[in-house]
């Protein structure tokens, strides 16, 4: 078996992966174009994936052997699932492993964007604070309301979360949570619309699909609140980016934390000048713990996928050996 690692990892991962198989890895982080990754797919019966790297029909025309794309990620959008099913190639993913991480990261994004931490700390390292005093007033984030739009796996850990700050909190999402886990969560179940116009902080958390693109544009920020704050740390493209930031420009909209854009690595520029925007480039996940949890989690599908079992992960099981079928 071959099997490629795109990007680098750790080494007990690596490790891992040689026994069962001939490795060849990258460990060098360079980023590849499209051709030359599609070079290195060819003649590999697996592949351990990351989030940047585009896994379409194209590439997979040049992987004759290819039986299974493990990608490290709960998020697959990176990937043709429906090209990959009709070559008969398993497709992985990660669920779990971040959900804690990146719930952090939400509320770290929050705080800094309401607290205004990072020009607060760019003041200090500036050392104006003496010649000229700044009492940097922010906004509170305890007992505000927050909307989750999205409430899956991460979802819910946001909630949890928001209880320790004693926030209101109000979702939506396509498919109302039972009456348990609605109750579990704390969480009042709201219109779309309602959660924009009531949420002090509107936290993205839908995964990205054609039918997402663009959900928050220009109509949907006007109906929020001007003092409310955007958070988004599922995935660029769900917020209309250039829309986002003529909002942000114009005062209609008070902040936003972000962790996501529609182009990655190279966001629209328009954000740099903002003042009221805080961002970080796609780390959600990005735990020493949580990085190496998801590697694993990763490099575990892969082999048994290799090995003939059903990959605990598997995205399209259409595609599982006919014995092992859910
Ligand atoms: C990863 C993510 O950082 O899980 C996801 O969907 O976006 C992140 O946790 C990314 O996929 C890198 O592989």
């Amino acid at each position: 078996m071959t099997i490629l690692v795109t990007r680098p990892t750790f080494p007990d991962v690596l490790e891992l992966l040689r026994r069962h198989g001939e490795v060849s890895d990258s460990q060098t982080g360079v980023a590849e174009d499209a051709a030359s990754l599609a070079r290195r797919f060819a003649d590999v019966d697996g592949a351990l994936v990351f989030g940047r790297d585009r896994i379409d029909a194209d590439l997979l025309v040049g992987s004759p052997r290819l039986r299974v794309v493990a990608n490290m990620g709960v998020g697959y959008d990176n990937i043709d699932v429906a090209a990959c099913t009709a070559r008969g190639i398993m497709v992985t993913n990660t669920p779990g492993a971040m959900n804690d991480s990146t719930a952090d990261l939400v509320f770290g994004l929050m705080l800094a964007a309401a607290r205004r931490i990072a020009e607060a700390d760019a003041y200090v390292r500036s050392e104006l604070w003496a010649a000229k005093p700044d009492p940097y007033f922010g906004v509170d984030v305890h007992h505000k309301t927050v909307g989750i739009l999205g409430m899956g796996r991460i979802g819910k850990v946001i909630a949890k979360r928001a209880q320790g700050f004693d926030m209101e909190l109000i979702y939506h999402n396509r498919t109302r949570l039972s009456a348990e886990a609605e109750a579990a969560s704390l969480a009042r179940y709201v219109s779309f619309d309602t959660l924009l116009r009531e949420s002090d902080f509107l936290v993205v958390q839908l995964p990205y699909s054609a039918e997402n693109r663009h959900l928050i544009g220009a109509a949907e920020l006007a109906m929020m609140k001007n003092s409310a704050v955007l958070i988004n740390t599922a995935r660029g493209g769900v917020v209309d980016d250039a829309a986002l930031i003529e909002a942000l420009a114009a005062g209609r909209l008070a902040g936003a934390g972000l962790d996501v854009f529609e182009h990655e690595p190279s966001p629209n520029p328009g954000f740099y000048a903002l003042k009221n925007v805080v961002m970080t480039p796609h780390v959600g996940s990005a735990t020493q713990a949580t990085r190496h949890a998801m590697a694993m989690q990763a490099a575990n599908n892969l082999i048994a996928a290799l090995s003939g079992m059903l990959p605990p992960d598997l995205v399209n099981p259409e595609v599982a050996p006919i014995e092992n079928k859910p």
